[in-house]
């Protein structure tokens, strides 16, 4: 049985807030950004997306096909401060996804990720606190922000030693949006995503969402590749239940806050590749050793402790993995040459 789509099952006060009202998304044709965008478009929002399409990440004009005549398409980047002055104007919510998603690639190219996730998030709140200092913001930070993992579940008040500087940058970001609720009293709030997966993310490489790789290799019943015994437990949430966070948080999110999401489950690698051959029908598993890079960023067990954003709107993960691993392969199956 297909999942109920997830505005349906949105408490009016959240329904209400949307309608009619202009909305940002940045990064909006990628994963999450587009998601969002069918979100909004059906409730009523006036929606427009800014975004670069830059070649590595996961913009993708499919992404937004069908609702493409129903939202304004601005081709920009993050960076432009004119454009940024310019496009916050009369906004009554931004959700901020654009970035450098991969924490691989930080290492490799320092500057750009500051770039990305640390001035990117300056140029936004300057345009804000200067053109429209009453918008609300979403900005989509990290897991990584933590680092090794002390003490589980994990709530928000853990240590933040990040092990890349992908997570560190997104914890500076994560800083701005504190400094400028306290000193400009921005309304923007944190969201610290973990290991999401659904339909519409990138599936060109292993960078990033490692989810979508091992769904498109077991659709090409190729051998997935596990790094050591897979036993690292993570916390795997489906797009819906993200999306449906961040529309809770915009509007009753407290300004310079952060908040953890994450499904109610406890699931080793192995057993996510698991599911995803059986729901996939083909593919098979081989285990091998962790490679370099990927062992200095492991942060060991991962499991979000989510008590402060069900109190502070009442959101809870709807969708466990077997249900959401198999609506998104339905949905590759049916869109493979659009992402392939
Ligand atoms: N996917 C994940 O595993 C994950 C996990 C935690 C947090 N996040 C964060 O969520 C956000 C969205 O991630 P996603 O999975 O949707 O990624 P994605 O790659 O699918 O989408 C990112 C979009 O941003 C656009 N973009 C990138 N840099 C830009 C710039 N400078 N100016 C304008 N547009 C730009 C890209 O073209 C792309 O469409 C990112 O900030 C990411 O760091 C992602």
């Amino acid at each position: 049985m297909a999942l109920e789509p997830l505005v349906k099952q949105l408490p009016d006060e959240y329904r209400n807030a949307y309608r009619d009202k202009a909305v940002l998304i940045t990064g909006g044709l990628g994963f999450i950004g587009s998601n969002l965008a069918h979100a909004l478009v059906d409730l009523g929002a006036h929606v427009t997306i800014l975004d670069a399409l830059l070649p590595p990440y996961g913009g993708n004009r499919f992404n937004v096909g069908d609702i493409e005549d129903k939202l304004e398409l601005v081709d920009g980047d993050i960076r432009d401060e004119i454009l940024m002055n310019k496009l916050v104007v009369d906004q009554d919510y931004i959700f901020h996804l654009a970035g450098q998603v991969s924490y691989l690639d930080a290492k490799d190219a320092p500057f750009k990720d500051l770039d990305f996730n640390g001035r990117g998030n300056l140029v936004l709140l300057e345009a804000v606190r200067h053109q429209n200092p009453t918008a609300r913001i979403v900005f989509s930070s990290s897991r990584l922000v933590y680092g090794k993992i002390l003490s589980m579940p994990v709530r928000e008040d853990h240590p933040t030693q990040p092990l890349s500087l992908y997570g560190i940058h997104k914890l500076l970001s994560e800083k701005y949006y504190r400094y400028y609720a306290h000193n400009f009293g921005i309304g923007g709030v944190s969201i610290r995503i973990p290991n999401p997966y659904g339909q519409r993310q990138q599936m060109k490489h292993s960078k990033y969402s490692i989810v979508g790789w091992f769904v498109r290799e077991a659709l090409e019943g190729k051998t997935i590749e596990v790094f050591g015994d897979g036993s690292q437990e993570r916390d795997y949430i489906y797009i819906d239940d993200i999306i449906d966070a961040m529309l809770r948080l915009a509007v009753k999110g407290q300004a310079g806050e952060v908040y953890n999401v994450g499904s109610h489950e406890r699931l080793r690698f192995v057993d996510m590749v698991d599911e995803v051959i059986a729901a996939a029908g083909q593919g098979e598993k081989k285990h091998v050793p962790w490679p370099e890079d990927y062992e200095k960023n492991e942060t060991g067990n991962y499991v979000a402790d989510i008590s402060k954003i069900k109190q502070a709107c009442g959101w809870k993960p709807r969708v466990d993995f077997k249900e959401g691993i198999r609506e998104m392969i339905e949905f590759y199956r049916k869109n493979k040459e659009k992402y392939w």
